[in-house]
C-alpha cells in the first residue's frame, strides 16, 4: 500500500517522538512492503515562529491532502505563563481539529503485563484494564464564546453543545460498543448542567437502535473516583470535550506512563495520529522522552488503514521492548534507561 502521511512533529519533545514513530514505520513498510511518503508540515509554537500562526493553511493543505496525519505534540511554556498572549500554539491543536472535523477522539486505556507493578494502583485493581474514552473534540466549553467584561475583572467560557453533535458521537460509542463488550457509559454531570442533560437526553433516545448495548449513566466526579477504583468495570465511555481530557490523564495512571497513551482522532474523513501527552517542554531536546505513546499511535494510524497484522508488529514490539526493560528513564525506575532515540532503533530494528 502506498500512504501520503502529513507529519506534524510540532513543539517541545514532539519532533524527538516524531522521530521514532517515523523509524518504526519505516521498518514496517520494508518488512511488510509498503511505502510511506512522509509531508513534514509546521505547526504550533514552531509555526508561529515560522509564519506567526499556528496552523497555517499550507499545513492545512498539507493534511487535507494526506491519508492520514501523524502529529506530535504542541505547547510552550513562554506562553503559558503571560495570559495577554494574542496567539498560542493550542490553538492551532484546535483550529485543527475543528477544521480537519476531527470530532471524536478515541483513548483506549490498557495495561502492560511487564509494567502492571510499577504503577501506583495496586495490581489487583488494574490487571486486565481494557477500556476506551471516546472524547467529543470539537465541541463545548473548548470552542463556546469566551471572553471577558467589567473592565476585565470578570471572565466566562461557554458550553454549548447541539444534539446532532451528541449524536455524532454517540453513535461511534454505541457502534464501538457493539465490537467489544456491549458496554457504554456516558459520562456528564446531568445533576447540574443543561448541556449534560442533553447528552443524557440524547443518548437514552438512541439506546432503543442499540438493544444489545447495555448503557450506564454516571456523573463525572463519581466517575473519576471509579475509573481508578474499578478501571475493570467500564469498556466503552462517552463523554464532551472538558471531561475526556481531564479524565484520559487520569487514566493514563492505570497503564504506568503518560507517555504510553496514544490516541484517535477521527471524524468526517481524515484521521488524525498522536499521543495523549502534551510537548512536555522541560525534556525537549535531551533524547530522553519516551516516545511508546507516538509509536502506539503510529499502530493506530495502520489499524485505521485496516492493515491490523502492522499494528499488531508494532504492538508487539512495544511489548518485548517493555519487558527487555529497553524503555526511557520515565519507566526504569533507576535502573539502566535508554535515550529515546535508543528505544526507537531498537524497536526498528526488531521489528
Ligand atoms: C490533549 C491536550 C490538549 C487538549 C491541549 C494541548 C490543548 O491536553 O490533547 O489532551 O486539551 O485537548
Ligand atoms: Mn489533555
Amino acid at each position: 500500500m502506498k500512504m501520503n502521511i502529513a507529519l506534524l512533529a510540532g513543539d517541545g519533545i514532539g519532533p524527538e517522538v516524531i522521530d521514532q514513530a517515523v523509524k518504526v514505520c519505516n521498518a514496517i513498510c520494508n518488512k511488510y512492503n509498503h511505502e510511506i511518503s512522509w509531508r513534514p508540515a509546521l505547526t504550533g509554537a514552531a509555526a508561529i515562529d515560522a509564519v506567526g500562526e499556528p496552523y497555517p493553511d499550507e499545513t492545512h493543505e498539507i493534511c487535507v491532502s494526506s491519508d492520514a496525519v501523524l502529529f506530535g505534540a504542541i505547547g510552550h511554556p513562554r506562553f503559558d505563563n503571560d495570559p495577554s498572549a494574542k496567539v498560542r500554539p493550542e490553538q492551532g491543536l484546535l483550529k485543527m481539529r475543528k477544521k480537519l472535523g476531527l470530532f471524536a477522539n478515541v483513548r483506549p486505556t490498557f495495561t502492560f503485563p511487564s509494567l502492571i507493578d510499577k504503577s501506583p494502583l495496586k495490581r489487583e485493581r488494574i490487571e486486565g484494564t481494557d477500556l476506551v474514552f471516546l472524547r467529543e473534540l470539537t465541541g463545548g466549553i473548548y470552542f463556546g464564546e469566551r471572553g471577558r467584561k467589567d473592565e476585565g475583572e470578570t471572565a466566562f467560557d461557554t458550553c454549548t453543545y447541539t444534539r446532532s453533535e451528541v449524536v455524532r458521537l454517540a453513535k461511534k460509542g454505541f457502534e464501538l460498543a457493539m465490537t467489544r463488550s456491549k458496554k457504554l457509559c456516558c459520562v456528564d454531570k446531568a445533576n447540574v448542567l443543561e448541556t449534560s442533560r442533553l447528552w443524557r437526553e440524547t443518548v437514552q433516545r438512541m439506546e432503543k437502535d442499540y438493544p444489545e448495548v447495555e448503557v450506564s449513566y454516571e456523573f463525572v466526579d463519581a466517575v473519576a473516583m471509579r475509573l481508578v477504583q474499578w478501571p475493570n468495570s467500564y469498556d466503552v465511555l462517552i463523554t464532551e470535550n472538558l471531561f475526556g481530557d481531564i479524565l484520559t490523564d487520569e487514566a493514563s495512571v492505570i497503564s504506568g506512563s503518560m507517555g504510553l497513551m496514544p490516541s484517535a482522532s477521527v471524524g468526517e474523513s481524515i484521521a488524525l495520529y498522536e499521543p495523549i501527552h502534551g510537548s512536555y517542554p522541560q525534556a525537549a531536546g535531551k533524547d530522553i522522552a519516551n516516545p511508546l505513546a507516538t509509536v502506539l499511535s503510529a499502530a493506530m494510524m495502520f489499524d485505521g488503514f485496516g492493515l491490523n497484522e502492522e499494528a499488531n508488529a508494532i504492538k508487539n514490539v512495544v511489548n518485548k521492548s517493555l519487558e527487555k526493560g529497553v524503555v526511557t528513564e520515565d519507566l526504569s525506575e533507576g535502573a539502566k534507561s535508554f535515550k529515546t532515540s535508543e528505544v526507537g532503533d531498537w524497536l526498528a530494528a526488531n521489528i
